[in-house]
């Protein structure tokens, strides 16, 4: 079967480093490109780390710098949870040389090679670059096969009781993507709570082999602050639930939703409305994950770590 091919927007960022890693180890996705934008921590850190995340991997693929910061609003960023340098404190060796340009013009040259419903998109950060590369060529829509968002919750936050992170970071690039026409997919709080990385985990998956991405994975794992939000029992792999939507659906149960963003100034600023329950009568334009099988998430990253260096 051909390989998918996808696209990683990212903020690197403890979470985004095993999604990265889930995604390059599974033959099953064609990684084209990863775009990075401030968000966990700036740019300057967000983008090394990609860089030595894929160098990591071995994986010949571009990564290219794009937004500092929001399309509005201030950029604020979420070290007290990823550590200064975005990675928990772990150091990797310097990758590869981001490729030139930036990624809103490398997001728009990727939909354009693809072709119709050529190219899937994967967001798990602030949805920034997305949202530019859409808004400034609405003629490649046709070639955008899915976008996946880490993104959301339809109940409490995480960064404000009524914001995620990444809604929150840029609300106006969220709406610009949910408008966009184009099926999309969030992978929410909730769902995301789903794939907690314990310490058990954290040990089977370093027992389940060796290799420097395994090492890194398990470092950055153990050195991410267990949630309390979700009671301290370990740190929710939010980004990867993206990924692990493309690898295996089957152990995710769905719902067609209606769903938009608040992109007022108050503090509701950044909430996702999600109408699991029609209440409002609009037709969906979302679909939202609302179950996953932890065991089965945890068994496809640990195939993608034993096939990585
Ligand atoms: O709220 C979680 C999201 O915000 C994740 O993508 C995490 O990496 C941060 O960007
Ligand atoms: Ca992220």
């Amino acid at each position: 079967m051909m390989a998918r091919k996808i696209l990683i927007d990212c903020d690197p960022g403890t979470d985004d480093a095993i999604a990265l890693f889930m995604a390059l180890g599974d033959p099953r996705l064609d990684v084209r490109l990863v775009t990075v934008a401030g968000g966990n921590v700036g740019l300057a850190h967000t983008l090394r780390n990609a860089r030595a995340l894929v160098g990591l991997t071995g994986k010949a693929v571009p990564v290219v710098a794009g937004a500092e910061r929001p399309l509005l609003g201030s950029f604020e960023d979420a070290a007290y949870v990823h550590g200064e340098d975005g990675l928990a404190g772990v150091l990797l060796p310097e990758g590869p040389a981001a490729a030139s340009g930036i990624a809103a013009d490398a997001i728009r040259e990727a939909l354009r090679a693809a072709g119709p419903a050529g190219l899937t998109l994967v967001g798990i950060g602030p949805a920034t670059n997305l949202a530019l590369a859409l808004a400034t060529e609405p003629g490649l829509l046709p070639n955008v096969a899915e976008i996946v968002l880490m993104t959301g919750a339809w109940g409490e936050g995480n960064v404000t009781p009524a914001a995620e992170f990444n809604a929150w970071s840029d609300p106006e690039a969220l709406a610009v993507v949910l408008g966009c026409g184009r099926p999309v997919t969030l992978a929410t709080l909730e769902v995301t709570a789903q794939a907690l990385a314990t310490p058990s985990r954290i040990e089977a998956l370093s027992r389940g082999g060796t290799g420097a991405c395994r090492e890194a994975a398990c470092a950055i794992l153990a050195g991410t602050p267990p949630s309390r939000r979700l009671g301290g029992a370990g740190s929710p792999q939010h980004d990867s639930c993206a990924i692990a939507w493309l690898l295996a659906p089957e152990a995710f149960t769905v719902r067609e939703v209606f769903a938009e963003v608040d992109c007022g100034p108050g503090p509701g600023r950044g909430q996702t409305l999600i109408d699991r329950w029609g209440r409002l009568g609009k037709p969906a334009n979302a679909l939202v994950l609302e179950t996953l099988e932890a065991g089965r998430f945890f068994e496809v990253l640990e195939q993608s770590l034993s096939r990585l260096p």
